[in-house]
């Protein structure tokens, strides 16, 4: 490094404090997502052993916790401070997935900047965010925390985010580093399982799974934090050829690596050898701090001692906490975060809950129209049921804890912000789940569950009676927000019974139904989807639910979200994911089963709902699709154009969407890509031309040498509203 301040300190520093940097702690002040929390942190401070902390907030505790860092340990070197904020700081917005759905990256950067505001107003300078992971198995609770199945969205999100949390200047007080995880492929557990091992090819990896990682990598993200899962046989936070041939011989990461949780510790279980054994094996594959499990602390002296790691890799990883520490401004003043004036003026500020009311807006997904029950009048009379309603609860979703729920506005509550005028009756109908046990498990977090003492059959009959004097009945279901997120994988997608009843039942009574669906991951809804009902998909929306839900359900904003993962018609589909190949049998393009070809026997091959559909109160049409030219040189540009009308009778915005197939090339392409992306507002019966531009860097992707080519040929293409279109162009790429 050429970093004076950190080279003196170096040269300064005993072997133990080297280590000593390279340990994570909590404190227990946050979330302990493993058995673990650490103990003694202060006395470990004061003796060199720590380099970060997370689980501290306020810019009080933050001081004190520098104080005895820079005080009372011998060379006073300043404390990274961490959390996990995931999706907003204390102004919780809708969870990733959701955010993702808008498809809006100025809005993803925002929101990552205003949460870069508010946790560094309460002394937070280093984000355990973006998490990136491709995720194609909505089994995975943790498809919730990300943007998706698709590698280029996925990969313009990750840029946004970290350009979001990081700004242009790391040192000033409003910006704090990202981390972009998990590194790698986690969102690949095999068969959806949370924390199950992962076995990929290179190509898929290449083509498929890291291009978010490189992404944030590119756009400077400052540290990386691996996964739980092996890769290659060999853990993530252990694998060298990741964190060292690929991370920064590869890409030329210059940051610094994290473990997850605990991971080193885990390496053990995974079959690795004791802690000595993966502790030297984590540092020597170029993992620079352990979080938690203090494998490094308690065993990378004896290891040096032993010749089975070098000082030297110990230097290297301590030089790059020192200069994370560095590039957040801190070696110069460690009171950066600590501005006790900064909470009052920063957090959950109107702006900010406006903003995340906005955001929440932008991100809920019109799935379904039954006739024009929406927007609702606001002078309706509603019947508002189900367990997700009237509920504080649940509104915020996983990896919010830096979040309130207490401060959540229920949907009932919005309504009648939004709908003073509308007579808004209320009842229950349902319990989220009648399951106790399956509850408990739900639980851990806070009461997300609850189970009545009233029967089920005495809330249907509630519900049932309101739906009666009413105009139009809107039922909010779905899952709890512990339903979806860290180790939260489920096996049956499907909203659960106890409210599937009460839809079945509403929708039996006549009366225009509205379903609002809370919930962290594409559900398995084809029961839902053929009842007569409109569909309206809010994820968790955030602290500003309610109102958003209000703002769209009337017809003040009108919903323009898309999905950014294809939703299954059963599990059995899964994995699915747009890009499928199309085999050498593909499957018949009427849906109709056919002997030998590739389909299932009891299932069209096509999603419930695809990847980038999302309806609105209006309607859009594309016409004259075409290109400037039938062919691409190896330099210059193609334009792909096409028209797009607002031909109903509401303003609306669109998500035009660009797809290309690479018809011949040396290794098997994806049946259709996502090349490019627009998000246009029209006017009733307005039109504008939108217009993409490819170059031959567009079209590269990874060959079975894993280079990165472009290989001439043919390429077909299509501008559409979704993924489910059919190709109306081609181009030639030129030798
Ligand atoms: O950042 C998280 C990670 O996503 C899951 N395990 C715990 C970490 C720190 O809280």
């Amino acid at each position: 490094s050429n970093i004076p301040q950190v080279e003196e300190l170096l040269s300064k520093m005993t072997l133990e404090e080297k280590i000593g940097q390279l340990n994570l702690l909590t404190p227990g002040g946050g979330v302990a997502t493993g058995s673990v929390v650490s103990e003694d942190v202060e006395a470990k401070i004061k003796a060199g052993n720590v380099g970060g902390v997370f689980g501290v907030s306020s810019p009080e505790k933050v001081r004190q916790a520098q104080e005895i860092a820079v005080k009372s340990s011998r060379l006073g070197i300043p404390l990274l401070i961490g959390s996990d904020i995931i999706h907003g700081y204390k102004t919780t917005y809708p969870i990733p997935l959701g955010l993702s759905s808008s498809w809006d990256m100025d809005l993803m950067k925002e929101a990552a900047q205003l949460a870069a505001k508010e946790a560094t107003a309460d002394g937070i300078n280093w984000n355990f965010s973006p998490m990136v992971d491709i995720a194609r198995d909505p089994r995975w609770g943790r498809i919730a925390e990300g943007a998706g199945e698709d590698p280029y969205l996925g990969s313009q999100v990750a840029k946004a985010m970290v350009e979001g949390y990081q700004g242009e200047d790391l040192t000033a007080p409003n910006t704090m580093i990202a981390t972009v995880k998990h590194m790698a492929l986690y969102g690949a557990a095999e068969a959806g399982r949370d924390y199950n091992s992962v076995d990929m090819s290179r190509l898929k990896m290449f083509n498929e799974y890291l291009p978010p990682y490189q992404a944030a990598v590119d756009a400077g993200v400052a540290s990386v934090m691996t996964s739980f899962n092996d890769i290659d046989g060999i853990p993530a936070s252990g694998n060298k050829w990741l964190l060292t041939d690929l991370l920064r011989d590869r890409w030329g990461f210059g940051g610094f690596v994290v473990s997850d949780y605990t991971s080193v510790n885990e390496m053990i279980a995974h079959g690795m050898g004791d802690l000595q054994a993966v502790s030297a094996m984590a540092i020597n594959a170029g993992l620079d701090m352990d979080m938690v499990g203090e494998g490094f602390l308690t065993t990378l002296k004896k290891s040096v001692d032993e010749g089975k790691v070098s000082e030297e890799q110990i230097t290297k990883a301590a030089r790059r906490i020192l200069e994370a520490k560095h590039k957040l401004g801190l070696l110069d003043d460690p009171y950066l975060y600590s501005d006790e004036s900064r909470p009052e003026k920063d957090i959950l500020t109107k702006e900010n809950r406006d903003f995340a009311r906005k955001a929440a807006t932008r991100s809920f997904v019109l799935l379904k129209k039954y006739n024009s029950t929406l927007p609702l009048a606001k002078n309706a009379r509603i019947a508002l049921v189900g367990p997700l309603a009237n509920n504080k609860n649940n509104m915020l979703g996983t990896w919010a804890p830096t979040g309130d729920p207490s401060l959540s506005i229920p949907i009932l509550q919005g309504l009648k912000n939004v709908a003073p005028d509308a007579n808004i009756n209320y009842a229950k109908g349902a319990n989220i789940s009648n399951d106790t046990s399956f509850a408990k498990k739900v639980n851990v977090f806070g009461p997300r569950i609850q189970i009545n003492d009233e029967s089920p059959d005495t809330l249907l009959k509630e519900a049932l009676d309101l739906a009666e004097n009413s105009d139009v009945i809107v039922a909010v279901v779905g899952e709890a927000t512990e339903m979806s997120g860290e180790a939260a994988s489920r096996t049956d997608i499907t909203i659960p019974d106890s409210q599937k009843k009460l839809i079945r039942e509403l929708a039996n009574t006549g009366k225009p139904v509205v379903l609002v669906l809370m919930s962290g991951r594409p559900l398995d809804i084809s029961e839902e989807m053929a009842l007569p009902v409109s569909i309206l998909q809010i994820w968790h929306p955030g602290v500003e639910a309610g109102n958003a839900v209000a703002d769209v359900l009337f017809g003040d904003y009108n919903p323009s979200a898309k999905l950014t993962n294809s939703w299954p018609r059963n599990v059995g589909q899964i994995p699915i994911h747009y890009r499928m190949k199309t085999t050498g049998r593909p499957g018949p393009e009427s849906g109709e089963f056919q002997k030998f070809k590739t389909n299932y026997l009891d299932s069209p091959n096509s999603p419930l709902l695809p990847f980038g559909f999302g309806l609105s109160y209006t309607t859009f049409e594309y016409s004259d699709v075409k290109a400037n030219s039938s062919e691409l040189g190896k330099t210059g540009a193609i334009e792909l154009s096409a028209t797009v009308t607002n031909t109903g009778d509401h303003d609306g915005e669109e998500i035009v969407q660009l797809y290309i197939h690479d018809k011949v090339r040396s290794i098997t392409p994806p049946g259709k890509e996502l090349k490019g992306f627009k998000k246009i507002m029209l006017k009733k019966g307005e039109s504008k031309t939108v217009t993409f531009q490819l170059n031959a860097e567009d079209l590269k992707f990874y060959n079975s040498e894993l280079k990165h080519v472009a290989e001439p040929g043919e390429f077909d293409f299509f501008i559409a509203g979704s993924s489910d279109s059919k190709f109306d162009g081609s181009f030639t790429l030129k030798e």
